[in-house]
């Protein structure tokens, strides 16, 4: 059987990408976000994932506003990265998983979530900046089975339902019956906004409410409205829907192992968590 080890919340900045390639991991203004990244490397050292499902929203490569679903679900044997700019070197294509994706899609579809399928699927720094930051110097060791969720044109699912979506895929995860280690990662955040009258807003004091109660309470976060959210994160702070569906896969009794906090990092509030998800027979046990 399949078993959910635990999941990584991580910021998705693009020029982290280009950081990196510039070798700027020791700069003042850098290190303290890179460290955090310190003890992410010791944890994936130690416990091994197979694949990732990786929450993330599309910055408008796969899906513009003309046609953009709500949740999308990745079924490609291969995920190639075309983001269009901001300077960062093009990242390698990452391998896939398509019979854990259309297992995910059946028990989805099944559970009245009617995802779009996407047997071809591009990704972008949404999904290659944290895949970067968790294995800087090696060969990418995970499969992945990317899921979109559309928090760029309005209306967007709410925080409760990205939560349903995550624990929809989790309980889907904990029926998969090859013996898989697997991983979520929920992409973006934390509070941001890129333009209009607030861009550069962030709130450090929201972020630690969210950073807070993302591990044992998430339902404190999803009765927040989307409009009360982009008052409270700014109007990409929405992208903590992610974040949301992250949580929501971890089905066992969840704790904090490792939290990185960081302002500002470009525009974005920047965090990193570390949870940890004893499954069915540890919480038997305890
Ligand atoms: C920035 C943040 C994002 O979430 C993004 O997708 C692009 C840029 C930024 O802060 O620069
Ligand atoms: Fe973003």
């Amino acid at each position: 059987m399949a078993s959910i080890i635990g999941g990584i919340g991580s910021t998705h900045v693009p020029s982290i990408g280009k950081a990196i390639a510039d070798k700027k991991q020791n700069d003042p203004y850098w290190k303290p976000f890179f460290m955090g990244f310190d003890y992410v490397h010791d944890w994936l050292t130690r416990e091994k994932p197979d694949v990732a499902v990786i929450f993330y929203n599309d910055h408008g490569l796969n899906f513009f506003l003309d046609k953009l679903p709500t949740f999308a679900v990745g079924a490609a044997a291969e995920y190639r990265s075309e983001d269009e700019g901001w300077g960062i070197p093009v990242a390698r294509a990452v391998p896939g998983d398509p019979a854990l994706s259309w297992h995910l899609i059946n028990a989805l579809v099944a559970d009245e979530f009617d995802v779009t399928m996407c047997q071809e699927m591009l990704i972008d720094h949404a999904v290659t900046i944290p895949m970067t930051l968790m294995w800087p110097n090696e060969k990418w060791p995970v499969r992945i089975v990317p899921v979109a969720i559309n928090t760029v044109q309005h209306p967007l699912p709410s925080l409760a339902r990205c939560l349903k979506l995550g624990r929809s895929i989790g309980r889907a995860l904990g029926s998969y019956p090859a013996d898989l280690r697997i991983m979520v990662v929920g992409t973006g955040g934390l509070s941001h906004q890129l333009d209009g009258k607030r861009a550069g807003f962030i709130n450090k004091e929201f972020d630690q409410l969210c950073l807070d109660k993302i591990v044992n309470e998430p339902e404190a976060l999803a009765s927040y409205s989307i409009r009360d959210w982009v008052d409270a994160s700014g109007a990409q702070g929405v992208e903590f829907l992610n974040w949301m569906a992250m949580r929501g896969a971890l089905t066992g009794r969840v704790s904090q192992l490792h939290r990185n906090y960081h302002i500002p990092i470009s525009n974005t509030a920047a965090a990193t968590v570390v949870l940890e998800n004893a499954g069915q027979e540890a919480r038997k046990a305890a």
